[in-house]
């Protein structure tokens, strides 16, 4: 039995032989050997993003998390131009906290957390404003919410965009075709779908939009994107010290996607996170979005009202389970829960009935439940899209009517 069964949408319990990878014996990243174990990484990473035409594509890999790599694109990309940030969560507001540090020209467009993305307000801003890049993030995580790839890519493209994403929670999991969706480049990590350590991302994208970045003035000295490439089109390196034994084990966690083949990777993620999802309803929990918007690893639960967030992640946690709390609008209303990983049906099955049990020794009996979830409807304030928040006093309310039963 693993210490902690991660239900979350990364870290990620690692497979045994990504375990083993990362032990290898010590070799000096200057020399040959890592120049290979680099081509390798490189030559899976254009597979996964299903690239056809592998001349014009490259893929750069960065020590550092999914941050670094998006900050390296939106630091080396943008230059002088037009850029415009796709935000419906809180990875989209990051996207654009970074913009706006490093280009002048940064425009939102925001939706509520857990709103799909409009493309006719996409389409009329476009009207209005001349915009150079378009960015946004593929599997939005703080909702859950997939954001439709191919549709952006086309209007970018139609309006002579180019067009970048963040694929860190999504790619490992869902099929992304770089160039059926028109992506200049797109950036993900080793720790979420992938399977592997925290500790590295990457960037893929179109050869000659690399080769666009030379003249470009240079705003970040470790995260400046074209001398990744450069490092990687001239020597097979980095320009810095890699965090080389984690290069390992992110080679390996790429050899067992592949190995596998994409589309069953796919498949398995929807059947484990149908499966997650089945069980949940049938305890009486409701998700924060439709399923149909949802990605294949995540699943965000609105929390019952008679249990704190808090209380729900330690009691699993005693059980050896670890999920995710809701962040910004969702922050003490919902839940997250992962599938990838590590983790079996079996697995599965064991945080469903570790959930029951859970939920079942703190749900009130009687008519406690009504009156909670009354209390609840009436302290809706401020309603932002689906959200309801309840005063601070009334979560006092509530949070001792759910104490009085913890303590009965
Ligand atoms: C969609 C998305 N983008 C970016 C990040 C930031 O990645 P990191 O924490 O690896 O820097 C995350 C992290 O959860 C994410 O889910």
């Amino acid at each position: 039995m693993k210490q902690h069964l991660l239900f979350t949408p990364g870290p990620v319990n690692v497979v045994q032989n990504v375990r083993e990878a990362i032990c290898k014996q010590e070799i000096c990243h200057r020399e040959i050997d890592f120049e290979y174990l680099l081509q390798s990484i490189e030559n899976k990473l254009l597979t996964l993003f299903e690239i056809k035409n592998r001349a014009d594509y490259r893929a750069v890999v960065i020590t550092g998390s999914g941050t670094a790599a998006n900050e390296s694109m939106l630091s080396s990309v943008v230059a002088g131009k037009n850029i415009l940030i796709l935000s419906n969560g809180e990875f989209g507001e990051r996207l654009h906290n970074i913009s706006k540090i490093h280009n002048e020209n940064t425009f939102l467009l925001e939706f509520n957390w857990g709103e799909e993305l409009s493309l006719k307000k996409i389409k009329d801003f476009l009207q209005i404003q001349k915009i150079d890049i378009i960015a946004m993030v593929h599997h939005e995580t703080s909702s859950g919410m997939l954001n439709p790839l191919e549709k952006i890519g086309k209007l970018a493209k139609s309006h002579g965009a180019i067009f970048i994403v963040d694929c860190v929670s999504s790619a490992g999991a869902e099929v992304i075709d770089l160039e059926k969706c028109n992506i200049t480049f797109c950036s993900s990590s080793s720790s979420k779908a992938i399977g592997s350590y925290p500790g590295l991302s990457f960037v893929v994208g179109e050869t000659q939009e690399f080769e666009k970045l030379k003249n470009l003035p240079i705003k970040s000295m470790y995260l400046n994107l074209y001398k990744f490439y450069d490092f990687i089109k001239t020597f097979s390196q980095t320009p810095n010290t890699p965090a080389v034994h984690s290069f390992y084990a992110l080679n390996q966690a790429l050899s067992n996607i592949l190995n596998e083949g994409i589309q069953n990777r796919y498949a398995n993620l929807r059947d484990k996170a149908n499966k997650l999802r089945q069980g949940m309803l049938s305890l009486g929990l409701k998700f924060v979005i439709n399923q149909k918007d949802m990605c294949s690893i995540l699943t965000t639960v609105y929390t019952p009202s008679y249990i704190d967030v808090g209380v729900l992640r330690q009691k699993l946690r005693e059980k050896s389970i670890i999920i995710y709390e809701g962040k910004g609008c969702f922050k003490n209303r919902a839940f997250q829960v992962g599938n990838i990983g590590d983790l079996s049906f079996t697995d599965i099955q064991y945080f469903l009935d570790s959930l029951k049990k859970v939920l079942d020794s703190f749900k009130p009996t009687g008519e406690i439940l009504p009156i909670i979830e009354l209390v609840r409807t009436l302290s809706v304030v401020g309603i932002s899209s689906q959200i309801q928040k309840p005063t601070p006093e009334i979560e006092k309310i509530s949070t001792n009517i759910l104490i009085s039963k913890a303590t009965l």
